[in-house]
């Protein structure tokens, strides 16, 4: 299979984040397009909106790639977009059907089986790098405190070996990756407008000014979410708006 990014891959036990630690890679050392980190066990993982990332040792996939994407900067959500469709692909090759919530929860069933924290970094306007980090849920079974939160196990009845899941979703995102480097953006919304959860649907949100009603109607050519509030459309950040499931 033809294959862009290096697969090198970083192994480790224990760390306090594989964002982290992928970020301070690059800034310390020459680091190959695709490098890996990953991690058995994270002790201060990082979620969105400066949410932790919490899950068992050794159950699971935590992983940071990082990428050198030679894209405008206007585009960079189309990082978050690789993340969440090399997720959902990797998980239809097993069987299970996904759904991405703006920005870049993987949900199955309405519960989150995985969460993409992108963190990019700029010289002057341009970007410079990006780290893709990527949490999926594997084999892990009990989520204390998250009744939304589910894994490839208890979709399947199963466990799966975790490189194997690993090597699919590599190769997904490998994908993903060539699309993104050859600027086809058009394409990689079209499969993300493939996989939105609840496109076109009425929903509420959250947002500074209290719950927000609205129709969901995508997202625009930078990546805000489109929705149809009052009869109008109106475009919104990451930072000001969440779907309440
Ligand atoms: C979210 O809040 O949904 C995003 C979660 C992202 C978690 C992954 S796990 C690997 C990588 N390292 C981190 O510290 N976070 C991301």
């Amino acid at each position: 299979m033809y294959q862009r990014l290096t697969k090198k891959l970083i192994h480790l036990e224990e760390v306090d984040s594989t964002n982290r630690y992928a970020t301070d890679l690059i800034k310390s050392a020459r680091v190959l397009d695709g490098t890996t980190v990953l991690a058995r066990q994270q002790l201060a993982g990082r979620g969105q909106r400066s949410a932790n990332w919490t899950t068992e040792a050794g159950k699971n996939l935590t992983f940071s790639t990082i990428l050198f994407p030679d894209i405008p900067p206007e585009k960079v959500f189309y990082l978050n977009v690789v993340g969440a469709l090399s997720v959902c692909k990797a998980l239809s090759e097993l069987g299970i059907a996904a759904a991405i919530k703006w920005p870049n929860d993987v949900l199955v069933k309405q519960k989150k089986i995985s969460g993409i924290l992108v963190e990019n970094t700029f010289s002057g306007q341009q970007l410079a790098s990006s780290v893709i980090g990527i949490g999926l849920n594997v084999n892990q079974t009990a989520f204390r405190h998250l009744p939304r939160a589910t894994s490839v196990v208890n979709e399947l009845g199963v466990e799966q070996p975790l490189s194997e899941v690993f090597d699919q979703l590599f190769a997904h995102l490998d994908g993903c990756v060539d699309l993104l480097y050859a600027h086809r953006f058009d394409e990689l919304k079209r499969l993300y407008d493939a996989h939105f959860y609840r496109l076109g649907e009425r929903a509420e949100f959250a947002s500074k000014e209290g719950v927000i009603a609205a129709k969901i109607i995508g997202i625009n050519a930078v990546g805000q979410l489109l929705l149809e509030v009052g009869g109008r459309q109106k475009a919104y950040d990451i930072k000001d708006v969440a779907l309440i499931y």
